[in-house]
């Protein structure tokens, strides 16, 4: 996959890491590229194409879906953070926001634009998941940790559903980005533009993952420790 002539849409396009895509994409040479957002009058960025787009409205993806018939690329970039305990009263509602968002919300995206995809010689997919689907903050990130887990394991199984039509799907696995969603956190931060480049390098060799920081990479390592990272402090 190539990002230059690609027309890309990216979920989420109106700030952080969603902005940080669309603007790798036309550096590197799209053709195209669809910024979707809830309030399209939030896109800022010159050289788009703003489009209306909330992921947890099944009309509004299909509506996406009937009107871009010339999309090759798709960023499943939007995403939500709801931090607190998984022992807290409002967990399981926070856990259905945040799976309704970050995971079926991707899905419904695939979904609807794999034959777009198909007809337009396959094209590619590009999941925004987390060190966090690997890994959970304890009494932070239970939620958002199995949101972001179910996000990873549709990866996996989608892929291999779109091989068969020549659709690649590539997961970008990341710790905190200096975006919104980690404003609060006090630790080192990969810079979206950073994020960007390292998913859409990664899309143009032909890989399936990519772990853009060390955080991530340590981590996955952590998968054969013992005890294995994701047990947590004290296993
Ligand atoms: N920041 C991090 O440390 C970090 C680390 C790893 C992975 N990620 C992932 O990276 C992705 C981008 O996050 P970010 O850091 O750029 O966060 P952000 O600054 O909070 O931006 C989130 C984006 O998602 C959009 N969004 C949220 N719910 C939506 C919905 N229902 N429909 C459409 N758009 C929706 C937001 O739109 P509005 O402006 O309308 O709210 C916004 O554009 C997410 O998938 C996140 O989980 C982030």
């Amino acid at each position: 996959m190539k990002i230059k002539g690609s027309v890309a849409l990216v979920t989420g396009a109106n700030r952080g890491l969603g902005a940080a895509f669309a603007r790798a994409l036309l550096a590197g040479g799209a053709a195209k590229v669809y910024a979707a957002a809830r309030n399209p009058a939030s896109i800022t960025q010159p050289g788009v194409v703003p489009v209306p787009l909330d992921v947890t409205k099944p009309d509004q993806v299909a509506a996406l879906a009937r009107d871009l018939k010339d999309v090759t690329l798709l960023v499943n970039n939007a995403g939500i953070f709801e931090a607190g305990p998984l022992l807290a009263p409002n967990a399981e509602q926070a856990l259905l926001r945040q799976i309704e968002t970050n995971a079926v919300g991707p899905l419904r995206l695939v979904q609807a634009l794999a034959p777009v995809l198909a007809a337009n010689g396959g094209g590619a997919v590009v999941n925004m998941l987390s060190v966090l689907s690997w890994l959970t903050i304890a009494n932070v990130s239970g939620t958002y940790s199995a949101s972001k887990a179910a996000a990873w394991a549709l990866s996996n199984a989608l892929r291999q559903e779109l091989k068969g039509q020549g659709t690649a799907l590539l997961s970008v696995h990341a710790g905190f980005i200096d975006t919104d969603m980690a404003s609060g956190v006090q630790m080192p931060k990969t810079s979206p533009d950073e994020v960007a480049r390292r998913a859409f390098q990664a899309l143009e060799a032909g890989e399936s993952e990519v772990l853009v920081d060390d955080i991530t990479r340590n981590v996955r390592a952590g998968f054969g420790a013992t005890p294995a990272v994701y047990l947590g402090a004290g296993a």
